[in-house]
């Protein structure tokens, strides 16, 4: 199939790439024509494990092909996927959808076959229905027709996750567009993926209550940590002991430092903020708690990042580590270990940061923090070490050899991701989120 991708951040590149990978021709257009050119070059304009692989392998088909020309990728599709963002508005908690209004609107003015415009960025409940309308009213409204097709791949496991994801969703108005989108999706569905056709609403609503839920559970255990913190109790050994009951379910019951990201904070918000237009602010007032607890955990690490360091930031050296949102990725958006990390430093501690993949997007929002090549870099002759994302790397530091590195042996692991015992026992006091302090077994040299 002939298929036109507009918007190639991390979801319409994986997407275009996925789609050529699929055996589809697919055009793929960004009003970024900086990243159009990395991306045609074979290079990805982001960090995404197996991502510039596969570009490379479908750039040899001949199969992909990235273009300025907006005319140029539109022309001759049978689909034209919507990836743009929809980020936070200015000033608001509601999503900013002028991108997807745009997107739309230049797919209409250059469409010159029968087509399907498919979106996939997450919109407030009801964007579809509008934009059909608007579709209706345009000189193509012969030609074109609108469909919801809500994405939910994870960064990190974006291309497992768009080749075999846990369900499809077809928000459709039509017989046709659903078996459109049957045909573009054929090789998932004959592998067994799940799929629902739904109306344009429905499609819509899956992606933010998905994505509400998924919040809500994060936020659910660390409002535990924060109860568990005043009695002494454990909250890793909690997540995992309510995690055994089927119906609650393990995942997404890691106490730490919250979610961040693109996604989860602004999709919660835009999601509240819309249901507050539609006079429903009642049925969503505990996503403004959810957000709430999200907000307290980072300010609960920089609390107790002060108190280790003696109550006193000034002139402390500090280490975090990460600065992504999530390990796997080199996104900074929203990111709790930027964000702590830019509160030590407000409070005088000399923060130096190192991440794996995300330094140079870090740098563009902080330029004033300290950025290490190695982590041994990062660590040296400091008073504290603070554990932000949990890369596989920083889980896998030897606490003894990292005990003549540092001034102070001391570490706050915001994301309960190291072996405590076996930090305290080389000699560590180690505070982790949601379990509290612990003494160091052996004495620091
Ligand atoms: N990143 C994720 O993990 C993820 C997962 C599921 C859903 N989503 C949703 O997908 C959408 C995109 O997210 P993202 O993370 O890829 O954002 P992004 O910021 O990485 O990419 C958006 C891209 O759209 C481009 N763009 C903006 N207006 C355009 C236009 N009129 N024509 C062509 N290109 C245009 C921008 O230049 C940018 O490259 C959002 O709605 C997001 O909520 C993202």
């Amino acid at each position: 199939m002939r298929i036109s991708v507009v918007g190639t951040g991390y979801l319409g590149a994986v997407h275009a790439v996925c789609m050529a990978h699929l055996g589809h021709e697919v055009s793929a257009y960004d009003t970024d024509a900086a990243k159009i050119d990395r991306l045609a070059s074979g290079a990805s304009p982001f960090y995404e494990p197996g991502f510039e692989e596969m570009l490379a392998e479908v750039l040899t088909t001949g199969r992909l092909h990235f273009t300025h020309d907006p005319k140029e990728a539109v022309s001759g599709a049978a689909v034209h996927f919507v990836c743009v963002g929809t980020p936070q508005s200015p000033g608001s908690n509601a999503a900013d959808v002028r991108y997807v209004n745009s997107a739309v609107a230049m797919i209409a003015e250059h469409a010159d076959s029968p087509g399907l415009v498919v979106g996939k960025s997450t919109v407030p409940v009801g964007t579809a229905q509008r934009l059909s309308d608007e579709l209706a009213g345009t000189a193509a409204s012969d030609l074109l027709e609108l469909s919801w097709n809500p994405e939910f791949l994870r960064e990190g496991k974006a291309i497992e996750d768009t080749l075999h994801p846990d369900r499809l969703i077809f928000g459709v108005t039509s017989e046709h567009a659903e078996k459109t989108l049957q045909q573009v999706y054929s090789r998932l569905i004959e592998a067994g993926t799940p799929h629902l056709t739904t109306d344009l609403a429905t499609a819509e609503m899956v992606k933010v209550a998905a994505n509400s839920f998924l919040a809500t559970k994060i936020s659910f255990i660390n409002a535990m940590a924060e109860v568990c913190e005043l009695v002494n109790a454990d909250v890793v050994t909690l997540g995992r002991a309510l995690g055994y009951d089927e119906r609650i379910g393990r995942k997404f019951l890691n106490a730490g430092l919250g979610f961040g990201g693109g996604c989860l904070p602004k999709d919660i918000r835009a999601f509240s903020a819309r249901a507050g237009e539609l006079g429903a602010s009642d049925s969503l007032t505990f996503l403004h708690e959810v957000d709430k607890i999200n907000v307290r955990r980072r300010e609960k690490a920089v609390t107790v990042a002060g108190a280790m360091l003696g109550g006193d930031c000034l002139g402390k050296n500090v280490a975090v580590l990460g600065a992504a949102f999530k390990p796997n990725s080199d996104d900074v958006r929203d990111s709790p270990a930027l964000n702590v990390a830019a509160a030590l430093h407000l409070k005088g501690a000399d923060v130096r940061v190192h991440d794996p993949r995300a330094i140079s997007n870090a740098k563009a929002i902080f330029p004033t923090l300290t950025y290490c090549e190695t982590v041994e870099d990062a660590c040296r002759n400091v008073d504290l070490i603070v554990l932000a994302t949990e890369w596989d790397e920083y889980c896998a530091i030897d606490p003894v050899a990292f005990r003549s590195l540092v001034r102070q042996p001391r570490l706050l692991d915001t994301r309960n991701a190291i072996d405590r015992d076996y930090w305290v026992g080389a000699g560590w006091s180690v505070y982790a989120l949601g379990r509290g302090a612990m003494a160091p077994t052996t004495k620091a040299e």
